[in-house]
C-alpha cells in the first residue's frame, strides 16, 4: 500500500492548534465531551487492564444492537469508524480491483482504496441535484470487477440522507451482483427525520459502520464498530483487526459502555442543541448570507456544504486568510473533499451558539472583503 497524508488531516483544527481558532466551524462532530460528563462518580480503579475480547466489550456490543433483529455476534468494535473503513477496504479490495464510491466524501472512504491501488469509480453528488444519490448511476457503474459500493448516510460533507427505498435498492444491487455495500452511518443518530433501520438489517450484504465520535462528541474515546450479518466476512474483518491491534483499548471500551448505558439522556440533550444550532444556520442562510452564499439544506448530521454564489469575483486565498487571521474563523475548505474551494464545509454542531453566530457573520464579511477589485 502507498500511504499519503490527506489535507483534511494535515489541516485539521487539532493539527493547526485549537488555540489559534476562535470560531471553530471546521469540526464534523458535536461538541467534545468532558471526561466528567461520561458517568459521574464512576470508579475504574479495579478495571483489569488485560487483553480484552477481540470482538470488543460484550455489553457495549449488545447495547449497539439493542432492540434490533441483530445480535452482539454481528458487531465488531473498532478503533473509531476510521479503523472500520480501513479494515473493510483492505479486506475487500486488492490492487487493480474496483470499488464504487460517492464523491465528495470523507477522505478516507476514497483514500484507502487509492492507497491499495484499486480502481475508484466515483458517483458525483451535485449541488444542483440536492446532492441526491442516483442509484441508476450506481447500478450502471458496477462492473464484474467491483468488490463494494461505499455510501454515507447522513453524508459528510453535505448532510444529504438516504431513504428506505434507496437502502432496499442498494441491498438488491448487492445481492444481485454478489458484492457488498458499505454504509458509513457515522452520523446516523443525527438524522433530522424518522430513523431508518440500521443498514445491516436490510441484507447480510450491507455493512454498517459507526462510532461514538460524531453525535456524542467522543472522538477521543476512539470507539467505533462494524455491524454485519455475513459471518464469513466478519471473521475476515476480525482477522484484520487482530493483525492490527489484537483487541481494542479496554479502558475506552469500558467508558464507552458506561456512556451508552445512559445514551438516551445524553442524546436528548444533544439533539435539542443541534436543532437550535441548525436553526441559527438556517436563519443566517435565509437572511444575512442570502446575497453571497447558497446551500442545499442538510437532512441530518451537523455539517452542511454551502458555496459562494459568485466565486469568479472572489480571491479565494484572501478569503480564507481574512476568515482565519482577521476573524479567527475556521471552516473546512472545498479541497478537503477534492471539490472547488468556493465550497466550504460548515460544522454547526461543535461550536457554542455564540461562536457559531460570530463565525457565520465572518463568512459574509470575509467574502465581501475578498472581492477582486475592478
Ligand atoms: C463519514 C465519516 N466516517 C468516518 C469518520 C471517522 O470517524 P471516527 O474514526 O472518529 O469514528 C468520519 C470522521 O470525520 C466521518 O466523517
Amino acid at each position: 500500500m502507498k500511504f499519503r497524508r490527506m489535507s483534511i488531516e494535515v489541516e485539521s483544527p487539532e493539527q493547526l492548534g485549537y488555540d489559534s481558532i476562535r470560531n471553530n466551524l471546521a469540526e464534523s462532530s458535536y461538541t467534545d465531551a468532558l471526561f466528567r460528563e461520561l458517568d459521574p462518580g464512576v470508579d475504574l480503579r479495579e478495571l483489569v487492564l488485560c487483553y480484552g475480547s477481540h470482538q470488543g466489550h460484550e455489553g457495549l456490543r449488545e447495547l449497539i444492537v439493542k432492540g434490533k433483529p441483530l445480535t452482539s455476534g454481528d458487531v465488531l468494535l473498532t478503533i473509531g469508524a476510521a479503523a472500520a473503513l480501513f479494515m473493510i477496504a483492505t479486506s475487500l479490495l486488492e490492487k487493480g480491483e474496483e470499488m464504487v464510491v460517492v464523491h465528495p466524501n470523507y477522505a478516507t472512504n476514497i483514500e484507502t482504496p487509492r492507497a491499495i491501488g484499486a480502481t475508484i469509480r466515483t458517483i458525483g453528488l451535485r449541488f444542483e441535484e440536492g446532492f441526491a444519490l442516483d442509484l441508476d448511476k450506481v447500478r450502471s457503474t458496477v462492473t464484474p470487477n467491483t468488490k463494494y459500493i461505499s455510501v454515507t448516510h447522513p453524508h459528510n460533507p453535505t448532510g444529504a440522507c438516504l431513504d428506505d427505498a434507496q437502502l432496499k435498492e442498494l441491498a438488491r444491487i448487492a445481492e444481485e451482483k454478489g458484492i457488498y455495500v458499505l454504509v458509513d452511518e457515522t452520523y446516523r443518530d443525527m438524522v433530522f427525520g424518522p430513523q431508518l433501520p440500521l443498514a445491516a438489517e436490510y441484507s447480510p450484504r450491507l455493512i454498517s459502520i459507526s462510532s461514538l465520535s460524531k453525535t456524542y462528541g467522543l472522538p477521543g474515546l476512539r470507539t467505533g464498530w462494524i455491524v454485519c450479518r455475513d459471518q464469513q466476512l466478519m471473521e475476515i474483518l476480525l482477522a484484520a483487526k487482530e493483525q492490527m491491534h489484537i483487541c481494542g483499548p479496554v479502558l475506552d471500551e469500558e467508558l464507552a459502555y458506561r456512556y451508552m448505558l445512559h445514551r438516551d439522556a445524553h442524546f436528548n440533550r444533544i439533539k435539542a442543541d443541534i436543532q437550535e444550532k441548525f436553526n441559527i444556520v438556517k436563519a443566517w442562510m435565509e437572511n444575512e448570507a442570502a446575497e453571497l452564499w447558497e446551500w442545499v439544506e442538510p437532512r441530518g448530521g451537523c455539517v452542511c456544504f454551502p458555496r459562494m454564489k459568485d466565486p469568479g469575483g472572489i480571491d479565494l486565498d484572501r478569503f480564507y486568510k481574512i476568515l482565519l487571521e482577521k476573524y479567527g474563523t475556521y471552516v473546512g475548505p472545498g479541497h478537503w473533499f477534492e471539490m472547488p474551494r468556493h465550497y466550504v464545509r460548515l460544522g454547526f454542531g461543535w461550536p457554542t451558539a455564540s461562536a457559531l453566530q460570530e463565525g457565520l457573520s465572518a463568512l459574509v464579511k470575509s467574502v465581501r472583503e475578498a472581492v477582486i477589485a475592478g
